[in-house]
């Protein structure tokens, strides 16, 4: 759970950024980029990932309690409502950016949605499920559980930098060289 601990960090810096918005109507486009890079790379793509595609990923393959099934269930929503509110400040940053100041209302509140959001969701899991979903497992599922996530974080770099060149490479007209796999492909 060390992530959610990241993570507050960085939504401590978006509530500052959301005053910041209310007071003086002015959004900083670097700053939300900079915020979304995070949310997006970090928070969902690899903390959520993580949660969905291991943890979440086979503790649906187990019978758990009503209450711990329908948390499980909640959780899953707010990562679905994370990532379309993310979207939608991304949308709304760039209508700003192409001169339409109604956006930036639209801005501030979905900022503000995040900077709610996170805490109350972190929140959830630490305190009201992560521990006591930790019974359906063995010693030895959890061990696997554990590699698996560390698998899945080495991967998570070289899956965000190829993203970026591929983006680059579309807006730059460059066509992508071949890459054949070898035994050096540690490096
Ligand atoms: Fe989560
Ligand atoms: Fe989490």
């Amino acid at each position: 759970m060390i992530e959610h601990r990241l993570i507050e960090r960085m939504i401590a810096v978006l509530r500052v950024e959301v005053d910041r918005v209310k007071k003086t109507s002015t959004p900083d486009a670097v700053a939300i980029d900079r915020i979304v890079d995070f949310i997006r790379t970090y928070a969902d793509q690899t903390h959520h990932g993580k949660e969905e595609d291991i943890l979440f990923r086979e503790l649906q393959k187990k019978e758990q309690s009503d209450e711990d099934r329908r948390m499980m269930e909640d959780l899953i929503a707010d990562h679905v409502k994370s990532r379309e509110t993310t979207k939608a400040l991304v949308a709304a940053k760039e209508c700003y950016l192409k001169g339409d100041d109604g956006a930036v209302a639209e801005i501030a509140s979905r900022m503000e949605f995040l900077a709610g959001f996170y805490p109350v969701h972190i929140e959830k899991e630490d305190k009201h499920y992560f521990i006591p979903a930790m019974k359906y497992f063995t010693k030895e599922e959890q061990e696997a559980l554990l590699r698996e996530g560390r698998e899945f974080d080495r991967k998570m770099i070289h899956r965000k930098y190829e993203q970026l060149v591929m983006e680059n490479e579309a807006t730059a007209h460059v066509v992508p060289k071949k890459m054949d796999p070898n035994w050096m492909d540690f490096l």
